[in-house]
């Protein structure tokens, strides 16, 4: 009919790396960095990596799927950025669980001011457990986190200071509950520590300050290398969904870091103080309607440091080739 197709440009091997790189900057529970890529033209394929699965405290996937959304997210706004907008398909083939999504590179676009902001906050962004200063959030600030996760389909309460006491106090239950159990701690073990040139894992560096004021029941990861006061009224959000199946756990984990970088670019800081959701009986009393998928505490603090990433060699799989 007269109408041309335009074509769809391809995309550069270096435009493949950047857009992996911002990826693997995801958080993921434990630093388990449970995902896998395959890159054919201009699809990559993103897969959940099960060896890579907490077994004892995600025996479902959850927390390791919210994981994977979370670097979903970061692939698209890399691509976005990059002026391709990117079109995503999760779980495209119903036997295959671990692919969790399709993301290709569509037609070329100018990306809003809005994209290229969030993009910068990628590396930026680092999960912060020290103090957090005093001062209150301004609610236009969490209106901004609220819509974010509104974008991606979830929703994020902030917790009223009932509400934040009654999740304080279960998450400290949850936390003792979860320490008698030996599988959690040996699996606390694995994913912490060791040699400063590993890959993945928490390193000390970024376990939590004891807290004198015992009000704050951060995960304990190891001992702490100092003491300090924690701020009296952390502010809570909690993300939930309406169902509670891979794809809403991928969708959360999208919502997840669309409101963390939304929250950098405010200059915000946020430690997720999950134990509460890893109890059933008590992620139920967190959830309230829907399912609860995370627990952030957000606040004003230094930055923190990055803690360490697989290379993409070590994502990539085998048979992948970014020949474009
Ligand atoms: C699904 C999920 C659950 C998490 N749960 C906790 C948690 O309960 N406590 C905590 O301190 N950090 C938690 N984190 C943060 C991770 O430990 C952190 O993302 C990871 O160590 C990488 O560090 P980074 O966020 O600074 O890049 C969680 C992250 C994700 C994605």
């Amino acid at each position: 009919m007269g109408s041309r197709t335009r074509r769809i440009p391809r995309l550069s091997v270096d435009t493949v790396a950047e857009c992996l790189h911002a990826a693997l900057a995801a958080p993921s529970i434990h630093n388990t960095q449970p995902w896998l890529f395959r890159v054919h033209g201009r699809e990559i394929e993103v897969w959940a990596d099960r060896t890579r699965q907490l077994s004892n405290l995600d025996p479902s996937g959850r927390q390791m799927f919210i994981s994977v959304g979370a670097a979903i997210f970061n692939l698209r706004l890399a691509l976005l950025a990059r002026g391709r907008i990117p079109v995503l398909r999760l779980l495209p083939e119903p036997g295959l669980h671990e692919l969790a999504a399709r993301i290709q590179a569509g037609p070329t676009t100018v990306p809003s001011p809005t994209a290229g902001v969030l993009a910068t906050a990628i590396t930026r962004r680092h999960t912060n457990r020290r103090p957090f200063q005093a001062d209150a959030v301004p609610w236009p600030v969490l209106d901004d986190l609220i819509a974010a996760a509104a974008a991606e389909g979830a929703r994020l309460a902030v917790a009223d200071p009932i509400v934040r006491d009654a999740i304080l106090s279960l998450t400290w239950t949850a936390d003792e509950v979860l320490n008698r159990d030996e599988g959690y701690r040996a699996e606390l073990d694995a994913w912490t520590g060791g040699q400063p040139e590993r890959r993945d894992g928490i390193p000390s560096y970024a376990y939590p300050p004891q807290d004198t004021t015992g009000r704050l029941p951060l995960r304990h990861f190891g001992p702490p290398a100092a003491a300090a006061a924690f701020e009296r009224r952390p502010t809570l959000v909690r993300l939930t969904t309406h169902d509670d199946t891979p794809y809403d756990w991928i969708r959360a984990g999208q919502a997840l870091q669309r409101v963390l970088l939304t929250a950098t670019t405010r200059r915000l800081v946020a430690s997720p103080v999950n134990q509460a959701l890893e109890v059933a009986e008590l992620r139920r009393l967190v959830s309230g309607h829907g399912y609860a998928q995370m627990v952030l505490r957000i606040g004003y603090g230094n930055a923190a440091r990055g803690t360490p990433r697989r290379s993409l060699f070590d994502v990539l799989a085998k048979e992948t080739s970014v020949s474009g």
